[in-house]
């Protein structure tokens, strides 16, 4: 007797929503997209417990007719495509016919709906993939769709869903993304009673940015039109100040995708502007014919693939740089005297110290690839960040620091650099990333035995946030109350802040934790609580660090100095910028014809 046997439907189902529905957001997206392709004007979200116990949306779009409302939870029915033609040019979000009767096959479900014009509507009832009943209804027309215990008959499923919390972000973070690729569509999102998120319908991105995410004078627009592909949208400017990280939100064709050739067009652009270790913000709507990216490509839709991909890099890039409005980075170079002027011919220092790469001391790896000694060899640094740093220090062959000799400072250039020397050459200190450095070791030092001190705030503050990033602070209130900080919801769209670290300036503390919410929020949750605890270390120790354009004592200098050779010379800031610039005795020997 043959060994196979072919899955009964609601089984078939079941595997099928494995691929489909990942989690409440993604339940959300799907349902959202069916409301957006039924070309609703208005959109509301309801959930409950981050969407475990419920998830409702609702819409004013065509609707549909009760022979369709049955069909529509039959797998691959669909209205959006009829023949294999049609998948070469997709102009609907949704194209399978399998969003529906996945999360039916894993939930409550139920579906009421009214096709424009007609009397009354229709109401299907699933549970677990087993039709209950269809039966006339009222409502007003348009769709209703209902999600209920998500994964209630999967228990191993639903163990993998994150905490409410947790769920309740990525839900909003999805909407956000949706909403704002569709500003004409007025969206509602309630989570829990609470009114998360309200967009009434406007004219265009930026008034729907604006909705979002208030005034941003930090982000500058993108336009451009080129080879059939047009771009635009708006990304976060070059400035000293700020975060260095943010959401990434990429649509091609108004669909939310994560896209490589792009995400890297996007880091070419910045790395050439600015050597600032970045993962900007950006917010890039490309348009492309339907009939050059294929987007079927993924089950749940999340990435696409390009005909032409190196166009679509370069399209991007170009978009990118000419909106940051900077050429290439400069280089530090010396010029000898002698030559011409008029024609100078500029030599790279090869003996500058572009930044090593040194594992931390908390860490595990106590090791270093290099040192201040002669004979360091530089590393590039552009996009070196923490991750990456103790990655490939802990690599690194080279022997562990020895005998550094301590940096005698001579004194403050434009009140940013400190300038130093000892006897293997001169070295060039950017005063802030270099305290920055210190103070992020001190802090991941302390952390692992304590936490850290706290100061409690004299009057406490009141922070207005988007949701988005209100909810990455309270969800991890915990590991802020490691450093010291003490947040918690406050009700409407705001959260309250009690006690800062001792180590944080007063009035820092506002824009730390403004930089703190947009960090953790632009941050993936799968990295973990170790990841999460690094990029609280380095905010705070860049809010704590002593500024550019600010002067400083011998003493001060001194002080920042000797730390930073207590912390193995660390070349990057925990943002991966350079902390020194190094210029070695061979160097200036053999410039000045000494050697
Ligand atoms: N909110 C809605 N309003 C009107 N019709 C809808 C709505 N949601 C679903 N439908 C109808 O039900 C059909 C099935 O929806 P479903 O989401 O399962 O598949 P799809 O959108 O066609 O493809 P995909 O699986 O890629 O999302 C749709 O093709 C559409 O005709
Ligand atoms: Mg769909």
């Amino acid at each position: 007797m043959g060994r196979i046997t072919r899955l009964p439907e609601d089984l078939a189902n079941q595997i099928a929503a494995g691929e489909v529905v990942e989690r409440p957001a993604s339940v959300i997206k799907e349902l959202v997209e069916n409301a957006i392709d039924a070309e609703a004007a208005r959109i509301t979200i309801t959930t409950e417990y981050g969407g475990k116990k419920l998830i409702r949306v609702e819409d004013d779009g065509i609707g549909m007719e009760p022979g369709d409302a049955r069909l529509s939870l039959e797998r691959h029915a669909t209205s959006k495509i009829r023949r294999a033609d049609d998948l070469g040019a997709i102009v609907t979000l949704g194209f399978r016919g399998e969003a529906l009767p996945s999360m039916a096959s894993v939930s409550h479900f139920r579906l009421r709906t009214r096709a424009r014009g007609e009397p009354s509507g229709t109401e299907v009832r699933v549970n677990a993939g087993v039709l209950e009943s269809v039966m006339e209804a009222g409502g007003p027309e348009g769709t209703l769709v209902e999600v209920s215990d998500l994964f209630y008959n999967l228990p191993a499923r639903r163990k993998f869903l994150k905490s409410d919390a947790a769920e309740s972000a990525q839900i909003s973070k999805t909407v956000t993304q949706l909403a704002l690729c569709y500003p004409r569509i007025g969206f509602v999102l309630v989570n829990a009673g609470r009114k998360v998120l309200s967009c009434p319908p406007v004219a265009s991105v930026s008034d729907r940015l604006y909705q979002l995410y208030g005034d941003r004078p930090d982000l500058v627009e993108v336009q451009r039109e080129s080879g059939g592909i047009r771009i635009h949208g708006y990304i976060a400017a070059l400035a000293e100040h700020g975060p260095t990280r943010g959401p990434q939100h990429v649509f091609v064709n108004r669909r939310i995708v994560k896209d490589k050739t792009i995400a890297h067009a996007i880091f070419d652009a910045y790395s050439v502007a600015s050597n600032k270790e970045r993962s900007p913000e950006v917010h890039l709507f490309l348009e492309v014919p339907p009939d050059r990216v294929d987007v079927n490509v993924h089950p749940t839709k999340a990435e696409v693939r390009f005909k032409e991909q190196s166009l679509v890099h370069e399209v991007v890039r170009r978009a990118v740089a000419d909106a940051l409005g900077r050429g290439p980075a400069p280089e530090l170079q010396l010029r000898p005297s002698d030559v011409m002027p008029g024609r100078p011919i500029p030599q790279a220092i090869p003996g500058v110290l572009g930044g090593g790469v040194y594992t931390t001391r908390w860490g595990p790896n106590v090791r270093s690839t290099g040192g201040l000694g002669p004979g360091v060899q530089s590393t590039q640094v552009q996009s070196t960040g923490v991750q990456s740093a103790e990655v490939r220090g802990a690599e690194g062959h080279a022997p562990g620091v020895v005998g550094l000799r301590p940096l005698i400072p001579l004194g403050q250039f434009r009140d940013t650099f400190i300038i130093a020397i000892d006897d293997e050459g001169i070295a060039i200190i950017d005063q802030h990333v270099a305290h920055e450095r210190v103070l992020f070791e001190r802090i991941m030092q302390r952390l692992t035995e304590r936490p850290l001190e706290s100061q409690r705030l004299l009057v406490p503050l009141i922070l207005e946030m988007p949701p988005a990033e209100r909810q990455a602070l309270v969800s991890r209130a915990d590991a802020l109350g490691r450093f010291g900080f003490e947040v918690e919801e406050f009700g409407g769209d705001t959260v309250k802040v009690t006690a800062i670290p001792a180590v944080l300036p007063n009035h820092e503390c506002e824009s730390a934790l403004r930089d703190l919410a947009n960090d953790l929020e632009g941050l993936d949750r799968g990295l973990g609580v170790e990841e999460g605890l690094k990029r609280i270390a380095a905010l705070t120790a860049c809010h704590a660090a002593v500024k550019a354009n600010y002067p400083l004592t011998f003493e001060k200098m001194a002080h920042i100095l000797e730390e930073l050779r207590a912390t193995a010379y660390s070349t990057v800031c925990p943002h991966g910028r350079p902390v020194m610039l190094r210029i070695t005795r061979r160097e200036v020997e053999k410039n000045f014809d000494r050697i």
